[in-house]
């Protein structure tokens, strides 16, 4: 039976909420299917960095290197501060393992009443490839004079012809598989210097994807056309912090920040790929049993596609689907009543 070694990071607040049903998924699904799973967790949160003065052990990255996928909550919480929990944990990861495409589909489910009357079910459904290594999240800048009348922040913005032309090329090759476009998110009208480079980079990618038709959007024009009308997209391409801002748009354009999967991957497969939902750790209603599993359970569906197991993804999506379609089990976040438990035991029972 094929056997795959999955790291477990729940991290913090909702995370240790939201990742058991989708192991449970996973468990239900890969049982059906013929394959298992063993599942080593580390208990890598803002908790042990109040224990212990750090989020990961020294040699963190050496513990997942040889995981064959890791599975990841939400990391950051109230009582440290994000910069400390995210540089201590969840960048080290995405940027260690080169997972330099963070892919964040969308869709209005059947039964989903999305707030956009332009958004009906079945129309919308895209995917946000968001270049997620460098970017906007430089580790060049600081901050000067601290407490001074002339205190400053600074940050540069780092964008290589190598890391924009591999996101790109991922993205155009998904377009290419998908429904043949691809938009471009962008913010070239002679303001900001990084991104004119991005669209001649685009340009030039596209040379290369005759049979993509691809288009580049302001990112603020792009925005308003997120709510305006989202079923005109099938790829969105973007920048990292474009992409974090437009990922979370996308996922309330379909109802609800809960549903939105992320998949990090390193498509070379040089290194473990990283599967977690969109949200962060909810401090609001972490620890009320009411968190939305559905953003989780979509991520570890995307790892079973990416560990070679599509139909048994299908089998998770089509059920994710089937329970928001066919009955009104669903967390307060989508106007129901039903608890994280509630709404996993209808997806068991419907898988
Ligand atoms: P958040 O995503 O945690 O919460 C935003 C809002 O959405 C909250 O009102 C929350 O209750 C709601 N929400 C989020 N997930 C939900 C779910 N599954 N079901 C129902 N409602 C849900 O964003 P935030 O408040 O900006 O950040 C909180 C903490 O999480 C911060 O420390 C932040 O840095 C961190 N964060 C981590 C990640 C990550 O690990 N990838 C992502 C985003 C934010
Ligand atoms: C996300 C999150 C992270 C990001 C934060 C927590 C650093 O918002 O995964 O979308 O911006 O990458
Ligand atoms: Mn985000």
């Amino acid at each position: 039976m094929t056997h795959h070694d999955i790291a477990l990071i729940t991290g913090d607040g909702i995370g240790a909420e939201v990742l058991p049903p989708a192991l449970q998924v996973l468990d239900a699904v890969g049982a059906r299917h013929g394959f298992g799973f063993s599942y080593t967790a580390y208990d890598w949160s803002c908790e042990r960095y109040l224990r212990e003065g750090s989020m990961m052990p020294a040699d963190g990255l050496d513990q997942l290197r040889d995981k064959d996928a890791i599975l990841l909550g939400a990391v950051g919480y109230p009582g440290v501060p994000d910069h400390v929990s995210l540089w201590g944990l969840l960048i080290p990861i995405r940027r260690g393992f080169r997972q330099y495409v963070n892919l964040r589909p969308i869709r209005v489910f059947e039964g989903i009443d999305s707030p956009l009357r332009a958004a009906a079910p079945g129309d919308v459904d895209f995917v946000v490839v968001r270049e997620n290594v460098e970017g906007e999240y430089s580790e060049i800048g600081g901050r000067l004079n601290r407490g001074f009348p002339d205190e400053m922040a600074v940050q540069e913005a780092v964008f290589t012809r190598a890391g924009v032309t591999r996101v790109l090329d991922y993205a155009f090759g998904l377009a290419a598989r998908r429904g043949g476009r691809l938009t471009s998110a962008t913010k070239s009208n002679g303001i900001v210097h990084t991104l004119p480079f991005w669209d001649e980079l685009v340009a030039e990618r596209a040379r290369h994807r005759p049979e993509v038709a691809w288009e580049q959007e302001h990112i603020d024009a792009l925005a308003a056309k997120f709510v305006l009308d989202p079923a005109r997209f099938d790829v969105v391409v973007a920048s990292n912090l474009f992409g974090d801002i437009l990922s979370d748009l996308a996922a309330a354009v379909a109802g609800s920040i809960g549903i939105a999967p992320a998949a990090n991957l390193n498509p070379e497969r040089r290194f473990p790929s990283m599967f977690e939902p969109v949200h962060g750790s909810a401090p609001d209603i972490a620890g009320r049993g009411i968190a939305n599993p559905v953003g989780a359970i979509w991520s570890a569906a995307m790892m079973l596609d990416h560990l070679g197991h599509p139909d048994a993804a299908h089998d998770v999506t089509d059920a994710i689907a089937a329970v928001l379609a066919k009955t009104d089990v669903r967390t307060p976040d989508l106007g129901g009543t039903a608890t994280t438990a509630e709404f996993t035991g209808k997806l068991l029972e419907l898988l």
